[in-house]
């Protein structure tokens, strides 16, 4: 559970381990925060401070998703920027930069504009990111330089793949000294057809339109040869096949200027989850097999993939409720990613130091985003976990407007205590 209210004017955090991920130090020191920033011990009076008793836990930098659909504007039914940030919080995040496929997408810098004046007075920092063509049909850019102007920290038509190499090719070559990068939704339209889960064993099975590992790796080749071939800066979203893994592994050694991204349940979760026609665990691109999951795992381990981001995708009961076929892809993610990602990966030899860095210095890389030291007169930017809690998802944890995930029930290690925002902050203790 846990609430989301106004940060009290003095905390006082005890007896937790402090972990600085901007210069990866670690020291046993108690946390003072005062007016919304770290302070001295002798800056606060414990007396009147709120105490926190954070025995066994890790205080870290608040974590940055650089993948997220807020809906709004235009689907405020599904999730608004307010919504949005109530589910960040709770999952430890306290930045969030949010996809343009809205309705109206954000192609220009007026909605840019729209974004960032609706996120004043938000606990948490929203970045715009802007689409990379006119309503994300894929054919004629949209307005790119005025809209890093007005904010926005990269450019995607996520949600659309783009099709037509040409367009892709001027986009990277236009956008190549902005500093920002364009992130293409990696799968080949034709080949995942219309594919509604992992094409195997399983979908001949169950008998349902599958979409095969080629769909995306054919789509990351082919941007890993544009990337190549005019310099421009491209992340890779969501990937989640092996063969895509070694194909950024690859180019990335011969120092291709790219950048990529896993979500929590293309780590952790599976195809089975849809072998009982769970619309919940329908996402694009699909969940995968076993070893698939271990490839990306492998993936974050070396360095291929920088960083963990959501994919927090909200839809509405109705839409969900509809069968396989006709559902919308997506699955909410915000309240879930810490606790998936760091059970999955604990799992496989990472440290709980590392996830953190995944979710904090990885993004902020790829974004080029500064990160707060965690030094007096910061802003207190941060996260409480507990690494060893092992505890189960459920409703009660779900701070979105929808609730279409397949995880509620699922058993997790390590959780989010408490997470200090702009001017609220999500607490257990
Ligand atoms: O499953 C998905 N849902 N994948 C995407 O890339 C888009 C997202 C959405 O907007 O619902």
């Amino acid at each position: 559970m846990g609430t989301i209210a106004s940060i009290p004017r003095e905390i006082l955090i005890e007896g937790g381990t402090f972990y600085d991920p901007t210069t990866r130090q670690t020291s046993q020191a108690s946390v003072a925060v005062k007016n919304g920033r770290l302070a001295g011990l002798d800056d606060i009076k414990p007396e009147k401070a709120k105490v926190i008793d954070a025995q066994g836990c890790i205080i870290t930098h608040g974590f940055i998703d650089i993948h997220a659909h807020f809906r709004e504007p235009g689907r405020e039914d599904k999730e608004s920027l307010a919504t949005g940030s109530m589910a960040a919080l709770a999952g430890g995040f306290t930045r969030v930069c949010v996809m343009p496929n809205t309705d109206p997408p954000i192609d220009a810098p007026e909605g840019a504009r729209f974004i960032l004046e609706r996120s004043e007075g938000l606990p948490v920092i929203i970045y715009p990111i802007g689409a990379v063509t006119k309503g994300q049909r894929g054919e004629e850019l949209a307005e790119l330089l005025e809209m890093q102007a007005a904010g926005v920290v990269a450019f995607s038509d996520d949600g659309q793949p783009i099709q037509n190499g040409q367009v892709l090719r001027r986009a990277l070559f236009y956008t190549r000294d902005l500093g920002i990068p364009i992130i293409n939704h990696a799968e080949d339209v034709a080949l995942r057809a219309e594919g509604v889960m992992n094409e195997g064993a399983l979908s001949t099975r169950l008998g349902l339109p599958a979409n095969p590992a080629l769909a995306e790796a054919a789509m990351v080749y082919r941007d890993l040869l544009l990337a190549e071939d005019t310099q421009g800066r491209l992340h890779v979203p969501h990937i989640s096949t092996a063969l895509a893994v070694d194909l950024v592994r690859n180019f990335k050694g011969r120092g291709v200027p790219v950048t990529a991204e896993t979500t929590p349940h293309h780590l952790g979760l599976t195809e089975e989850l849809v072998r009982d026609f769970s619309t919940n665990a329908k996402v694009a691109p699909p969940l995968r097999g076993q070893e698939d999951l271990q490839a990306v795992v492998a993936g974050l381990i070396d360095g291929t993939i920088d960083c963990i981001a959501t994919d927090h995708a909200p839809h509405t009961v109705e839409e969900k409720e509809q069968d396989m076929i006709r559902a919308p892809f997506g699955m909410i993610g915000l309240e879930s990613a810490f606790g998936l990602a760091h059970t999955t990966l604990l799992g496989a030899g990472l440290t709980t130091e590392k996830v953190i860095d995944l979710f904090t210095t990885g993004p902020a890389r790829v974004l080029g985003l500064d990160l707060n030291h965690l030094i007096p007169g910061q802003p207190a930017e941060l996260v409480v976990l507990d690494p060893a809690e092992e505890w189960t998802f459920t409703r009660d944890d779900i701070h979105s407007r929808s609730r279409n995930t397949p995880m509620l029930g699922m058993k997790f290690k390590g959780r989010v205590k408490a997470t200090l925002g702009l001017n609220m902050w999500f607490n257990t203790l």
